[in-house]
């Protein structure tokens, strides 16, 4: 998609298609539909009369040859009420309005910038870059080839805001980034394999200047990973993966180094404890942690903050067969603590339980994991949010902040002694499950067990990996929930 702007007056922009919003409760020519032409602003005043135009959220209205502009059509999107306007709506009317065009062959738009917005431009390009992606690659008859094409940025005649190339770039880069994961975590289990994963991180890495170690099943097994390899020895086909990506940049301070861990499970049948056939295809996305951890790499590896970062992704499929690791096992992790095996299927903890173990060994000083890791946080939270759970108030609440700042929903969850007795086993040091009730909590607190004392905070984003509908800004499938807030949490540290 080329980016691009545009400084004519409005009136003399030639293009297919404009996109203005207006707010509901207000004057048809409010937001930016108030620097339309005087003749394109009464056409919209007859609408609101007429009760055609509205202004409530994502109400999409199309005027063909509008007066007072060259223009093919003019979209007027409905902003809803002013007082709740905000960043994340301003990405999502941008989104609508895409989605909208395309639909119905529009392979370019024009979008007006309130005066001096600088926020904006980055906000419109990312919407528009989010909202462009379809997760049908395997559609022989694709809706993606409907895609945009074109995004100019309309000044209105205006002088551009010093920085508004910055900012078009920032927003592509967050926006690309969550696409990046969206597809990995899109891709089927028989292609996006551990070797595919490591491969498409490798080639990342290669693009944007990271440094990219990938581990195989000899490495896990000499660096005594002995929970990891309990799941990864299931698999008679597919050979393990650990991937290990650095971001360094020169003059950042030694510390902190941050530690992104993200659970890379390309399939989980449940492994001997196997899962019911039923959604079983849905867990082709339990590598959503790891693919949200190699789009946060994507984008700060252009983005540049002055924080040390190393990815690690634990990449296996969780298979029944005749290698696979049984109920009433006991492994060693690397830690060296001994863990029970109860159920096979809560696999995504021991790769984890190892990957965090190594992380602390290559010097990261803070850790934040992200898993697909329960459905009990699914049904505690549903899927709009992400469950955040650690003992480190101050890490938790920073990463509570930044998903405030990017928008995304992540809601606190408790980690507390009393849960410790529930994952006791009567033979090894831990078991890998604590039973269904608070089942997350439990999960969470089993993954702290291996960080110790090194601040550390958990996302489960069981729920929120994948959209189960269609909204108007983005198509249905992988969401990229995540990306956004760790790239917020890391580019802080930019000042
Ligand atoms: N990958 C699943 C969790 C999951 C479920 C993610 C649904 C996305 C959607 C995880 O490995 C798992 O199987 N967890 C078990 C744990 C249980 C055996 C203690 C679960 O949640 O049922
Ligand atoms: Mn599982
Ligand atoms: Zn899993």
């Amino acid at each position: 998609m080329k980016t691009e702007f545009r400084l004519e007056p409005l009136s003399q922009l030639d293009v297919s298609a404009l996109v203005a919003y207006t707010f509901e409760d207000a004057p048809a020519s409010s937001g930016t539909a108030e620097r339309l032409p005087e003749e394109t602003r009464q056409q919209l005043q007859e609408l609101q009369t007429a009760g055609e135009l509205t202004g409530k959220s994502f109400e999409l209205t199309i005027l063909r040859k509008p007066a007072g502009l060259t223009v093919a059509k003019l979209l007027v999107v409905g902003a809803g009420k002013r007082e709740k306007f905000s960043e994340t709506l301003l990405r999502q009317l941008a989104g609508a309005a895409a989605r909208h065009l395309r639909s119905r062959g529009g392979r370019e738009l024009a979008w007006i910038l309130g005066s001096a917005e600088l926020g904006a431009v980055a906000s419109v390009v990312e919407g528009v870059v989010v909202a462009d992606y379809d997760s049908d690659r395997y559609r022989t008859e694709r809706s993606a080839e409907k895609s945009i094409d074109s995004l100019l940025l309309a000044t209105g005649g205006d002088a551009l805001p010093a920085d508004a190339e910055g900012a078009l770039t920032q927003g592509r880069i967050l926006g690309e980034a969550q696409n990046f994961t969206r597809d990995l975590v899109n891709e089927p289990s028989n292609i996006m394999t551990p070797t595919k994963l490591a491969e498409r991180a490798a080639e990342m890495a290669a693009q944007f200047g990271l440094e990219c170690e990938v581990f195989g099943p000899e490495d896990i097994q000499r660096l005594k990973m002995g929970a990891f390899w309990a799941v990864a020895q299931g698999s008679q086909t597919e050979p393990a993966r650990l991937i290990v990506l650095r971001y360094s940049p020169e003059g950042a301070p030694e510390q902190p180094v941050v530690g992104l861990i993200g659970k890379g499970i390309t399939f989980d049948s449940g492994g001997i404890s196997i899962k019911p056939s039923e959604n079983m295809h849905e867990m082709k996305t339990d590598m959503a942690g790891g693919a949200t951890m190699l789009g946060v790499m994507q984008a700060i590896a252009q983005l540049k903050p002055m924080v040390r970062v190393t990815a690690l992704i634990p990449a296996t499929e969780n298979m029944p067969s005749g290698n696979a690791f049984k109920p009433g096992d006991v492994v060693t992790s690397m830690s060296g603590k001994t863990i029970e095996i109860l159920n096979t299927d809560a696999e995504g903890r021991l790769v984890l339980a190892d990957a965090l173990t190594y992380a602390k060994q290559l010097g990261c000083t803070v850790l934040i994991d992200a898993a697909t890791l329960t459905g009990a946080c699914m049904v505690a939270l549903g899927n709009i949010t992400t469950g955040v759970f650690g003992w480190n108030k101050e890490w938790v609440n920073r990463v509570l902040d930044a998903a405030n700042a990017a928008g995304e929903k992540m809601w606190q969850l408790p980690v507390d002694d009393d849960y410790r007795d529930l994952y006791k086993s009567a033979i090894a040091d831990l078991a890998n499950t604590g039973g269904r009730y608070g089942g997350a909590i439990t999960a969470a607190m089993f993954i702290g067990e291996f960080a110790g004392d090194t601040p550390w905070v958990h996302l489960d984003i069981a729920g929120t990996r994948w959209a189960n509908d269609e909204k108007p800004y983005r198509a249905k499938g992988p969401t990229g929930h995540g990306v956004r807030t760790l790239v917020q949490l890391l580019t802080d540290f930019q000042a």
